[in-house]
């Protein structure tokens, strides 16, 4: 997939910061918690001592064993509670970045979609954020209690005996030389990893999306192989990513080890010389012996938090892909509005740079009311024009306005609430018939619901259906024919009581009966509105007040169907074909 990269980056540490800072209290808790569980730990010992003492001094042991209680229970609760306290903030984490994420991806401008794929960015809601989990509290705790104990170490070891500490530290320095030559790796076999994840997303959606196409073309192995080969490919990424990290965690393990033998070398000629006591040495042996937990702790946040930063990249990276300004949604116009207006005024338009111009020059006025056909072959740019009035797209040159108005100068909510919009391919969504007609307008009610009904003829549908409007029409609509899909969008668009009504083909699919009634509808709500209609059908067509014929990206000429056949040979033409033979 192509993102774009526009902003500048900022450092992986910086942004992981962002998602950290609003929980930084609870963070904070947690880590103290830990602290504290550790500290209990560390007061056992002495009170065992204590105990032995009295047992060998014949005193009672009561108060001591009940000391001992209340500590090992103190630090079980003081554990349990730090843990549950870090893990409820790394979801919290993962729920701050999954609704971050999920409100931009819906304001995502069109081009960006048609860019993207969708089961890529779902990928990132979905898995990418999991990963925040580990490298927002392992990672950052252990960066700090294990950074916290290494430096209190490290001191200590500075007060016994600084040459030793230079000994130790040297080796260290060797691991930390190799250690940075690994951690890098980790975060490309992670983000590669993650990439190859979305990749099966996009090729699981593409394929699910379209199942019985695939099924009909006896598709299922190929692209089968195409999934697996993204599973197989983030295993082996993982795998990398894997071994890296164990290579990174046994680099440490080494270096102590290799720390405490010298340090015995070294330490032990100290001794022979009479540099230092044994006593230095063996305290100095028992530190390097300490040094171990906290340098496996902060090692093993590094190599996770390599994980987590590639994730964060491709969180970051969607959150990159232009989007629409978030604006609070508008109210929908009042029952009565006026219709809205419309002119094109020489609109160029291509869909990337790197594309043909779609609309070389498009003008037309649409006074408000009525009812306008676009009509021309396919590909001339019609469904362009809609696309462009709902600003999903913005013209290279040119002016498009509403109601005198440019398009750019509209509040984007303002704008498409005056609109009632049925796509060419007339999309449901799954879920149940009334989701889908209240979608528009959920505030809708029974008695408007029940005249649109019957005015695109669903009545009749909703009746024979068990469980009416609460049936569920399956995903995309499956459970639905092609011609009660079309009817759905329309009375969709009409719930909404547009001031402009687009209608894409949208009657294409309903037999002649339905489509005789809809199209007096349309003429009703013409009468009180702006109707844009694509039309493949001569029927629609006659009836319009004005038609607007469009060839490759130019208006080629407006009129009445009657002015249009003497004056337009195109027009003359289709309409002797291509509409008589669909109308037929
Ligand atoms: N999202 C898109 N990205 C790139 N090209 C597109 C896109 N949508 C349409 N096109 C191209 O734009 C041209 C006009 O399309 P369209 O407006 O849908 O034509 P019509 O509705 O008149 O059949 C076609 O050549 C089509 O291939
Ligand atoms: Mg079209």
């Amino acid at each position: 997939m192509t993102l774009t990269e526009t902003a500048p980056e900022m450092p992986p540490w910086r942004l992981l910061l962002g998602y950290v800072r609003p929980h930084r209290r609870a963070l904070f808790g947690g880590a103290l918690l830990a602290l504290a569980t550790g500290a209990t730990g560390l007061l056992l010992p002495l009170v065992a001592r204590g105990l032995i003492d009295d047992l060998s001094q014949d005193r009672p042991i009561g108060r001591a064993l009940l000391g001992m209680a209340a500590l090992v229970v103190t630090n079980a609760a003081v554990g349990a509670l730090g843990s549950y306290v870090l893990r409820r903030t790394a979801e919290s984490v993962v729920l701050g970045a999954r609704r971050t994420l999920s409100s931009y991806l819906l304001r995502l401008r069109i081009p960006a979609v048609d860019r993207s794929e969708p089961g890529d960015l779902m990928a990132r809601i979905t898995s990418d954020t999991t990963l925040l989990r580990e490298v927002t509290t392992d990672s950052l705790v252990g960066l700090g209690t294990g950074g916290l104990t290494l430096v209190a170490t490290v001191a200590l070891m500075g007060l016994v005996d600084p040459v030793l500490l230079g000994v130790t530290l040297g080796v260290v320095l060797c691991a930390g030389t190799v250690l940075a030559l690994i951690v890098p790796r980790i975060n490309r076999a992670s983000r590669r990893a993650q990439d190859a994840v979305g990749a099966m997303g996009a090729s699981l959606e593409r394929t699910l999306g379209a199942l019985r196409t695939v099924k009909a073309s006896g598709a299922e192995d190929r692209e089968e192989r195409t999934v697996h080969a993204a599973a197989e490919e983030s295993w082996r990424q993982s795998v990398r990513a894997a071994r890296w990290s164990a290579a990174a965690g046994n680099t440490a393990g080494l270096a102590m080890q290799i720390a405490f033998i010298t340090v015995l070398a070294v330490g032990g000629a100290r001794v022979a010389t009479g540099a230092i006591p044994v006593g230095t040495l063996v305290a100095f042996l028992l530190y390097v012996f300490y040094l171990m937990s906290p340098i496996q702790q902060v090692v093993g946040a590094v190599t996770q938090y390599q994980s987590g930063t590639a994730a964060l990249a491709r969180i970051q990276e969607a959150l990159r892909l232009p989007a629409e300004p978030a604006a609070p949604p508008a109210p929908l116009p009042a029952p009565g509005a006026p219709p809205a207006a419309l002119a094109f005024e020489d609109v160029r338009f291509r869909y990337a740079d790197d594309l043909p111009y779609v609309h070389q020059g498009v003008t037309f006025a649409v006074p408000a009311r009525g009812l306008t056909a676009f009509v021309g072959p396919s590909g001339a740019g019609k469904t362009t024009v809609f696309s462009l009035i709902e600003r999903f797209y913005e013209p290279e040159a040119g002016v498009i306005s509403v109601d005198g108005l440019a398009l750019d100068a509209w509040e984007l909510p303002r704008l498409r609430s005056a609109i009632g919009y049925v796509e060419q391919d007339a999309p449901v969504l799954s879920g149940s018939l009334r989701d889908n007609l209240l979608l528009g307008n959920p505030e809708a009610d029974e008695g408007e619901l029940a005249r649109v009904l019957r005015t695109t003829r669903l009545d009749g549908l909703v009746g024979r259906l068990p469980n009416g409007l609460d049936t569920l029409v399956g995903h995309r609509g499956t459970k639905l024919s092609g011609g009660e899909r079309q009817r759905v969008a329309i009375a969709r668009a009409l719930l909404r009581r547009p001031r402009l009504l687009l209608l894409d083909e949208a009657t294409s699919q309903l037999d002649a009966v339905n489509e005789a009634a809809l199209r007096d509808t349309v003429a009703d709500v013409a009468r009180t509105t702006t109707v844009l209609v694509v039309a493949h059908r001569l029927s629609t067509v006659t009836s319009a007040d004005r038609i607007v014929v469009m060839d490759a990206g130019r208006v080629r000429a407006v009129g009445t169907h009657r002015e249009l056949v003497e004056a337009d040979p195109l027009y003359a033409e289709l309409a002797a074909t291509q509409f008589l033979a669909a109308a037929g």
